[in-house]
């Protein structure tokens, strides 16, 4: 199964990638991972986007659509993949329909999680990431058991630096212009299916695997 998880920052891709991936076996690919992991490791490539991410803008397609042509093309997403941040823009979703093309590994689902500005700027301020394993929290809607430590890991658990205000505000703008062309853009495909992101988490869970069970359409 080979899915497309879209939303603006904070309708909460990561937290239900890491429940869906789960269930489904399949590789999660986040390309807002692989870029922080780029910085965090040095690289030329998080040289470059390090700039980007910190101002909360777009990194430019031609560099994103190339990690993530090199990493659809791995072994591990033959039976399946959960792209989660990608595509953000209709050149990128553009290049993903030929890349899967090629690769004969068509996308089934594109699945939006909706929810609104006030909503995704409490939820972006107050999440909380585990240093170690990469958890999500939030200090009010999923709060760890020990206040600042990872229920799984033990590990610290750190507010990214693109979830300061300022920065939110900014990334929320420039999704916003993107977000509504590519809904546009998928909604002819006949792929596409909104999900409610107010509900709680695991009833947005339970949305999304009814979609992909094709339970609801
Ligand atoms: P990325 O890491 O992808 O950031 P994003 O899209 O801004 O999404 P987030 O990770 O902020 O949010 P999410 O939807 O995963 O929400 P989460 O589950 O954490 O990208 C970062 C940067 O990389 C971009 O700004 C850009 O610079 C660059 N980049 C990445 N992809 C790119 C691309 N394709 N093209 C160009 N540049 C790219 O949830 C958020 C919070 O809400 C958490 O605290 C969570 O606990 C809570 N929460 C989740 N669900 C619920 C719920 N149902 N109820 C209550 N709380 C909830």
């Amino acid at each position: 199964m080979n899915i497309v998880l879209m939303g603006l920052p904070g309708a909460g891709k990561g937290t239900q990638a890491a429940h869906i991936i789960d269930e489904l076996k399949i590789p999660h690919i986040s390309t807002g991972d692989m870029f922080r992991q780029a910085v965090k490791e040095e690289t030329p490539l998080g040289l470059e986007a390090k700039t980007y991410l910190d101002q909360g803008k777009l990194v430019p397609d031609e560099v994103t659509i190339g990690i993530v042509r090199e990493r659809l093309g791995k072994d591990d997403c033959a039976n399946g993949f959960m792209l989660d941040g990608f595509p953000r823009t209709v050149p990128q979703a553009e290049a993903l329909d030929e890349l899967t093309k090629e690769l004969n590994r068509p996308i089934d689902y594109v699945i939006y999680i909706d929810v609104d500005e006030e909503e995704l700027l409490k939820r972006l301020t107050g999440r909380r990431i585990c240093r170690e394993c990469g958890a999500t929290y939030h200090v009010v809607f999923a709060p760890p058991k020990v206040d600042g430590v990872c229920d799984r890991c033990n590990g610290e658990l750190y507010q990214r630096d693109d979830d300061k205000i300022e920065t939110v505000k900014e990334r929320l703008k420039i999704n916003m212009e993107q977000i509504q062309k590519l809904l546009r853009y998928y909604e002819s495909t006949g792929k596409l299916h909104r999900v409610d992101g107010k509900q709680p988490i695991e009833d947005v869970t339970k949305e999304i695997m009814s979609v992909i069970r094709g339970a609801k359409s």
